[in-house]
C-alpha cells in the first residue's frame, strides 16, 4: 500500500468543503464545526442501534458504522463526520486480547510491561480490518460533499493502555517503562506508529477526507519528555500519510505546554483544549497551521445564552486565525443534551456567515 495507489488530496466532491478549506488556511463561508465524540451516547438514536451489541462488535459492522456516523451529520448539520471506531480497534485487530467495558473504557488482558510482550503487536493489514474499508465506501457515498475525518490513537495513548492494562489516572506503569527503560519504550511506540500509520492508511485509501491522531492522554508529560520519548513516533505516523495530502489533525487533553511540538510532529491542524485560549494557542504553535477548538465540552450544560455568549468567545479569540475549525476542548459528555449541540451548530454558523 504506497501513497500513490490514490489521487493525492482528499476526494474531489469533499474539496471545497468548509472544513477543508479551513484545515487548509483558505477563505471559509462559515467557520466549519463537529464535535469529538459526536457520534454516541448523547444521541438517543445511537442508545437505540447499539442495544445489547457490545461496542467493539458494533465497529464491525459496517451497515451499524454507516448508521451510527451519519446520525449527528442529519441531526445537527455539522460540517463534517467522524468515522465511528474506537482507538484499540487497530489493536483488537492484530489480535490483542482486549475489551470495551462500558463505563470503564478499553480493558487489556495481559498488559504489554516486557521485551517479549512485543510481539503480540504484529503489523497491520488492510485485511485486518476490511470492515473499516467496507463502512468507509458506504459512508462516502452517502455523506456526498461531507468530508469524513478518519482517527487513530496516537502512539503514546495506545502505549499508556497497553502497558497500564485500563484506564488511568496517573499512568504509573507508563511511566515506569518510558524512563527505566527506554530502549523498549522506543521500540513499543515505533511498533505503535507502524500499526497507526497503517490504520490511517486503510481509512485513507478507503475515502476519508483528512485524519486525526487522538494523542488523548500526552498532556501528562513535559516538553522534553514529550520531544524525547513521544514526538518520533508520533512523527513517524504524520510523515507515513503525509504523501496523501489529507489534511492532518493532532489532539490531546491539557496539552497548552506541548502545542507547539504537537504541530512539530506534522500536523496540518492543532487541536486545543479548553485550558489555552486560541489566540495564546495561535502564538504557541506558530505560523501555518489551523487551530480546532476549543470550547469547554461542559459549558453545554448551562443555559443558552451561556452557551452561546461562550461559543463568542472563542470565535473572537480565533477572529485573527488563518483556519478555524470549531470543536469542543474534548468529545462530548454522555448526558449532554443533544438539542443544545444542534443550537451551537446553528449558532456558530449563523455568527460566522461571510
Ligand atoms: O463520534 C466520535 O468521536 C467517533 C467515535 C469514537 C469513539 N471513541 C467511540 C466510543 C472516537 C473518536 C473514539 C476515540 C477514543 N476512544 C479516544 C480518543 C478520544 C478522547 O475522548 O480522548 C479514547 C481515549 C478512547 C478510549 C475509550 N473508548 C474510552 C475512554 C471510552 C469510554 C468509556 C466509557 O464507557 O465511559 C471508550 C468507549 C467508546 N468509544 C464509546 C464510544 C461511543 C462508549 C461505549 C458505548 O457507547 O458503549
Amino acid at each position: 500500500m504506497s501513497a500513490n495507489t490514490r489521487p493525492s488530496g482528499p476526494p474531489t466532491q469533499t474539496y471545497d468543503s468548509a472544513f477543508l478549506r479551513a484545515c487548509r488556511r483558505e477563505p471559509v463561508p462559515h467557520t466549519p464545526v463537529w464535535f469529538m465524540r459526536q457520534a454516541g451516547r448523547s444521541l438517543p438514536e445511537y442508545l437505540k442501534v447499539r442495544e445489547g451489541i457490545p461496542m467493539l462488535e458494533s465497529c464491525m459492522r459496517p451497515e451499524l458504522v454507516t448508521e451510527i456516523t451519519m446520525q449527528p451529520v442529519r441531526r445537527h448539520r455539522v460540517d463534517a463526520a467522524i468515522f465511528f471506531s474506537d482507538i484499540v480497534v487497530p489493536l483488537k485487530a492484530i489480535g490483542v486480547d482486549l475489551d470495551i467495558k462500558p463505563g470503564v473504557g478499553p480493558v487489556v488482558a495481559e498488559p504489554i510491561r516486557r521485551r517479549a510482550d512485543l510481539e503480540r503487536l504484529r503489523a497491520l493489514t488492510p485485511d485486518d480490518v476490511a470492515y473499516v474499508t467496507e463502512a468507509i465506501g458506504m459512508l462516502t457515498g452517502e455523506l456526498g460533499a461531507t468530508p469524513l475525518i478518519g482517527f487513530a490513537g496516537a502512539p503514546f495513548t495506545l502505549a499508556s493502555y497497553l502497558v497500564e492494562g485500563g484506564p488511568s489516572r496517573n499512568h504509573e506503569n507508563t511511566k515506569a517503562l518510558m524512563y527505566g527503560d527506554p530502549e523498549l519504550w522506543a521500540d513499543l511506540l515505533d511498533r505503535l506508529a507502524d500499526i497507526t500509520a497503517a490504520f490511517l492508511k486503510v481509512q485513507i485509501e478507503a475515502g476519508a477526507s483528512a485524519v486525526q491522531l487522538f494523542d488523548s492522554w500526552v498532556g501528562a508529560l513535559s516538553p522534553a519528555d514529550y520531544r524525547r520519548a513521544v514526538m518520533p513516533a508520533s512523527a513517524k505516523v504524520f510523515d507515513a500519510v503525509a504523501g496523501y495530502g489529507v489534511p492532518r489533525i493532532h489532539f490531546g487533553v491539557g496539552t497548552g505546554e506541548l502545542l507547539g511540538l504537537m504541530g512539530e510532529a506534522g500536523a496540518d491542524v492543532v487541536g486545543v483544549d479548553w485550558r489555552v485560549p486560541l489566540d495564546e494557542a495561535v502564538r504557541r504553535v506558530g505560523p501555518g497551521k489551523a487551530l480546532q477548538g476549543n470550547l469547554d465540552p461542559a459549558v453545554l450544560f448551562a443555559p443558552r445564552e451561556a452557551v452561546e455568549e461562550q461559543a463568542d468567545r472563542v470565535l473572537r479569540a480565533a477572529a485573527d486565525l488563518e483556519g478555524h475549525v470549531f470543536n469542543l476542548g474534548h468529545g462530548v459528555l454522555p448526558t449532554t443534551d443533544p438539542d443544545a449541540l444542534t443550537r451551537l451548530v446553528e449558532h456558530v454558523h449563523t455568527r460566522t456567515a461571510r
